[in-house]
């Protein structure tokens, strides 16, 4: 199915050649495709805290690459290179606080870095590890697609109303997607009637982009308002509701975009299947639960303005991004390493020591 996959594969938003970054615009899309150029750490810093480029594995793959940049102009400035590229390492850390994945891209950098016995051939290692970041989590897609679609053939056989909620597609990844990989394998395997993408207010990941990935890929799509997401589970025949995820504690809790949480509580109550699909590098073994994990709350404005235009009343605003869904509510993580049923602390650990299935 792996060629399958790939030939299936039409969106990507990360590009790196000449030594340079560049990102498609995902503040502009659906209707504007433009290509941005990123020369510097800092610069990349900014796209992620711009949403430039979003997604928990997007982010980490753009940092990797934000760190090569910063190495370029390190070592171009002479002098101590290595204390001013931790600059770097820092203001791409401080870009956005709940993706482990940026994190974990990070410390692969440092620790190939640390590697190094000397100056010699510095770039050349650094580049060969972002762009192994960015392959490896390709591939890792295309493992977890595959899983995820036979969980679905396995419970139902035949086609499936499907929901999901914000972007985890090849626009939040190296390419192909996580969620979204699950049900584009599940569409070319002729198990999927129709996808309910929530238009995921207030940033309109689902409505701006994974609506436009689906519909690209003649995946049979409705849009609808986040609110709605219970009743259409009631009378529409939703069986899985499958999400990406932005950190996986060790107890098996899953943060993702905000409304994640309330999905997972009316799945539970009508009975659908809840899947989230992540790559190994959204486990963050190091925090023990959900409660743990740095929550990001942006401004304001993303709810007082639509379009520029103010909509709101002038009172105090809410925005926090993220939300925790316990364990307890999801029936399946599923990553390149393989899957976890019913997650819970003994299971993730066994799953973390396994290695990649592909
Ligand atoms: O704020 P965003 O758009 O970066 O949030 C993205 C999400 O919540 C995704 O569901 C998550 O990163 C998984 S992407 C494969």
């Amino acid at each position: 199915m792996r060629e399958q996959l790939l030939a299936a594969e039409k969106v990507q938003a990360i590009d790196w050649h000449g030594g340079a970054l560049y990102l498609l615009d995902q503040r502009l899309l659906p209707q504007e495709q433009v290509w941005l150029r990123f020369d510097s750490a800092a610069e990349v810093a900014q796209a992620i805290r711009d949403m430039v480029v979003r997604g928990a594995p997007a982010i980490g793959i753009a940092a990797a690459y934000g760190v090569v940049l910063g190495a370029q102009a390190c070592l171009a400035a002479g002098g101590d290179w290595r204390q001013a590229l931790e600059a770097d390492f820092q203001r791409l850390a401080a870009s956005r606080p709940t993706a482990v994945n940026l994190f974990w891209a990070l410390q692969r950098m440092r620790e190939r870095l640390q590697r190094l016995k000397d100056d010699q051939g510095v770039l050349e290692q650094l580049e060969a590890e972002a762009v192994g970041i960015h392959a490896s989590d390709r591939e890792a897609n295309l493992t977890m697609a595959q899983l995820g679609m036979e969980l679905i053939r396995k419970h139902q056989g035949s086609e499936q109303v499907l929901m999901t909620h914000c972007n985890a597609g090849a626009l939040a990844t190296g390419g192909f997607g996580t969620a979204l990989g699950v049900i584009r394998a599940a569409h070319l395997e002729g198990l999927v009637e129709r996808v309910y993408v929530d238009e995921t207010r207030p940033w309109l990941q689902g409505a701006r982009l994974t609506a436009w990935e689906l519909a690209g890929d003649g995946v049979p799509v409705s849009l609808n308002v986040d609110a709605a997401a219970a009743h259409l589970m009631k009378v529409k025949g939703v069986s899985w509701v499958i999400v990406g995820a932005d950190r996986i504690t060790a107890n098996g809790d899953v943060a993702n975009k905000i409304g994640t949480y309330q999905l997972a509580v009316n799945a539970m109550h009508h009975g659908v299947r809840f899947m989230v699909v992540a790559p190994s590098s959204t486990i963050d073994m190091a925090l023990e639960s959900g409660e743990d994990i740095p929550l990001e709350e942006r401004s304001g404005d993303e709810l007082r303005l639509l379009g520029g235009r103010p909509i709101a009343a002038d009172v105090a605003v809410s925005n926090p991004v993220f939300d925790v869904t316990p364990a307890d509510l999801v029936d399946y993580i599923v990553t390149e390493k393989g899957v976890v049923e019913r997650p819970d602390s003994e299971k993730l650990a066994q799953l973390m020591c396994r290695k990649r299935l592909h």
